[in-house]
């Protein structure tokens, strides 16, 4: 029998037919920047998509005591996050007119329902349980974030690999109930100072969730600014109170121990 399966190609591959499909405008025209505006969109949700693939890496691999290679995913981690703040500068080309020219057509659609951006969240300790209720039950957006609000967060892996490296941390801290942030441990950040006095290899791994927690903030920054300058202080079309909301949760730690050491080292 011949075989019939078509040869591979770069198009039937990556699904190019597919993708390029995807972006359908919806103002009249439609407008010029409204491509932009979802091709921007639509990347940072592929990102979001690496990232928790990612993510989910580096807890497995501290879970196997793999420090090494954890090491190295989050270096990648890092070089997504860069990339993804420095996007931002492409949007800010759009000048507040030109957003104009299609926001009313975004009606009450905002990042606010972004389903992985609150996973990314759930992963890194911000959970939140008002969060699941905003996606309709049982769809894909809904049981992915209802896994990953039951799953314990990254710390609670660096945690339990800290406690495997011989590290005491309070057992109630291990079987701490995972539905919530964390919150700042004297015990701890006394492990903390130890290890960045005496650990190389771990102090290396609390720099780069430093690193983690700084640029998810960066982001956030950088969000609020550019919303600002394109819609000044107008609620936004997901109904918050638009840059006042968005600053009240800038430099809002993801790692508060971290943070709190730093004066004591
Ligand atoms: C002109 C561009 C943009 C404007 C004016 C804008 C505006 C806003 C506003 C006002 C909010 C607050 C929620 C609301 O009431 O809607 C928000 C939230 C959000 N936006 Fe944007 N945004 C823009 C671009 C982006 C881009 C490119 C992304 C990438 C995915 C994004 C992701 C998010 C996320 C994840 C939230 C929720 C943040 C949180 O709750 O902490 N936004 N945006």
């Amino acid at each position: 029998m011949p075989d019939t399966t078509p040869a591979v190609t770069y198009g039937n591959y990556l699904k190019i037919d597919e993708l390029l499909s995807l972006q359908q405008p919806r103002s009249e025209g439609p407008e010029h920047d409204e491509l932009l505006f979802i091709v921007i969109h639509q990347i940072y949700e592929l990102w979001f998509k690496e990232l928790l693939h990612e993510f989910d890496r580096v807890s497995a691999l501290l879970t196997g005591d793999e420090l090494h290679r954890a090491q190295h995913t989050l270096k990648r981690i890092l070089t997504i996050l860069k990339v993804m703040v420095a996007q931002l500068d492409i949007l800010e080309t759009m000048t507040p007119l030109e957003f104009l020219s299609f926001r009313a057509r975004l009606e009450a659609a905002s990042g606010f329902q972004s389903d992985q951006f609150r996973q990314i969240e759930f992963v890194l300790g911000a959970k939140s349980e008002r969060a699941l209720a905003r996606f309709p039950e049982r769809s894909r957006a809904r049981e992915s974030l209802t896994r990953r609000y039951h799953a314990p967060t990254l710390w609670d892996a660096f945690l339990r690999y800290l406690s495997r490296e011989g590290y005491a941390v309070p057992p109630q801290l291990l079987s701490r109930d995972v539905t919530v942030a964390p919150a700042a441990a004297p015990e701890v950040q006394q492990i903390l100072v130890d290890i960045y006095r005496r650990d190389p290899k771990n102090a290396e791994l609390c720099e780069r969730l430093v690193d983690l927690d700084e640029g998810v903030q960066e982001w956030r920054y950088r969000h609020v600014k550019m919303v600002e300058r394109t819609i000044g202080m107008k609620p936004g079309t997901g109904a918050s109170s638009g840059a006042a909301y968005l600053a009240t949760t800038v430099g809002k730690p993801l790692f508060p121990d971290l943070w709190e050491i730093r004066g004591r080292l």
